[in-house]
């Protein structure tokens, strides 16, 4: 089978790498791909905003499957026009990708179907959103609605911040993405991410994961798309799997059915552990990214079937193996991310790191150039590991770390921090 996947990133490169693992596979190609991903697939340079060029390129080539990464073009109804092209393509439609790219349609699903969640008020003015947060008082959280490559929310610790943060909303920081603005009570609590595999009917469980959103070690200065991930995550207890599955999970995708817009690809729920139960802090509608690093090392089961389960609304009949094994991926960012920072810095010492049993390097943001690696994005690299327990992968991670060459580059020191404390009989 011919599969064309979208996307760039580290997420890309770890789908790329389990999917180029799959006998079902003929023909890789990644649209438009980094030079890790060159090593599984041929990258080509495709316009992923010009659907019409991606539907030629998959009836030039008979592509049979496209796997869509990240968040955008699905949002713009990528699927819906492969689809249309008579193409299969794994990622919900444009409406079923509302859940990800509109947080007040999320904020309204919760409501109607039940789903726990922080209470919360949809603003369309200045005026009615300060009304709110001055009514409701800090903590309080201020969210543009649309899509905002993961810097639309500001967690306001005075009522100064979130004042501060709806008047930069509103002036348009992030365009039409903050024309409205969802405010939501501040929940604390332990933060997790939880995936499921959806078919539009039927939700099967993938894995759980635990990001590390801040840049700097001991969860200090500003939030990043994620430095670093482990799965599975200790706490997430099999009561409190199923607590995702039965009030988060399950509800949404019957929900979303209801509504005549099923959902169908990865639903990653963000969701926060609260006294009071799990509670739903974001949907996304695609694998998290360093989310998904973790989980395709620790997937057992070919992943092509089960991408085509889904399309094919067939997954009720679905099982995916897993190994029982932790894997930590650590994030290698170009120095200055995630405000600005040099490109075109050199890499050197992948080959060595690679060597170390258990290692696996996933590139994030690369171009080759001349037989040598260069940075070539804010998130460059991403050093993964597995092990028998969540000490043993970090460790072997950053042995791995350790022998790269690249001044210009920097990481945080405590990925997994949590989990190893658990691990070593902490709470
Ligand atoms: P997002 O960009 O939606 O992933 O949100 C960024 C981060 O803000 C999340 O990872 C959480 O740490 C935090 N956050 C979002 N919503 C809430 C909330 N209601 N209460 C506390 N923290 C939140
Ligand atoms: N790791 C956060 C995200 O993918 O949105």
């Amino acid at each position: 089978m011919n599969i064309l996947l979208i996307g760039s990133g580290g997420r890309e490169h770890a789908l790329a790498w389990k999917i180029a693992s799959s006998p079902l596979l003929t023909k890789l190609w990644c649209a438009p791909g980094n030079a890790g991903i060159a090593r599984e697939a041929e990258c080509i340079a495709l316009d992923v905003a010009d659907h019409t060029a991606v539907i030629a390129f998959c009836k030039t080539n008979a592509v049979e499957l496209v796997v869509v990464g990240p968040e955008t073009p699905l949002a713009a109804g990528i699927v819906d026009d492969l689809e249309a092209a008579g193409i299969k393509a794994f990622g919900p439609r444009k409406q079923a990708s509302q859940l990800e790219a509109s947080k007040g349609f999320t904020k309204a699903l919760c409501s109607e179907f039940g789903i726990p969640t922080g209470a919360y008020r949809r603003c369309t003015s200045a005026a009615e959103a300060l009304d709110y947060v001055r009514a409701q008082g800090a903590p309080i959280v201020v969210k543009a609605d649309g899509l905002a490559a993961g810097k639309g929310v500001v967690v306001a610790r005075t009522l100064q911040e979130a004042e501060d943060a709806i008047a930069m909303m509103f002036e348009g920081a992030f365009g039409s993405a903050g024309a409205e603005v969802v405010i939501e009570e501040f929940l604390e609590g332990r933060e997790v991410s939880f995936f499921a595999l959806c078919d539009g009917e039927t939700a099967i469980p993938l894995a759980s994961a635990q990001d590390h959103k801040r840049v700097f070690d001991h969860d200090q200065g500003p939030n990043t798309g994620g430095m670093g991930a482990y799965s599975p995550t200790p706490f997430v207890t099999a009561e409190v799997h199923d607590q995702i599955m039965d009030r988060i999970i399950s509800p949404t995708v019957a929900g979303m059915k209801a509504r005549g817009t099923p959902f169908c690809g990865v639903l990653y729920a963000g969701v926060m552990l609260t006294k009071g139960g799990p509670k739903l802090f974001e949907f996304n509608v695609r694998f998290g990214d360093p989310e998904c690093q973790v989980l395709m090392l620790r997937m057992m089961s070919d992943i092509v079937p089960a991408f085509l389960a889904a399309c094919d609304g067939e997954l009720k009949h679905f099982d995916l193996r897993w190994f029982p094994d932790s894997a930590i991926t650590v994030v290698m960012a170009a120095k200055g991310y995630p405000g600005d920072y040099r490109k075109a810095t050199r890499i050197e010492g992948l080959d060595e790191a690679e060597k170390i049993d258990g290692v696996e390097i996933f590139h994030a943001g690369t171009v080759e150039k001349d037989g040598a690696i260069l940075a070539n994005g804010g998130r460059v690299l991403n050093v993964c590991a597995i092990g028998k327990t969540i000490a043993e992968a970090q460790a072997r991670a950053y042995q791995a770390l350790d022998r790269i060459n690249w001044p210009d580059g920097f990481c945080r020191r405590d990925i997994g921090w949590q989990a190893v404390e658990k691990e070593r009989g902490g709470n």
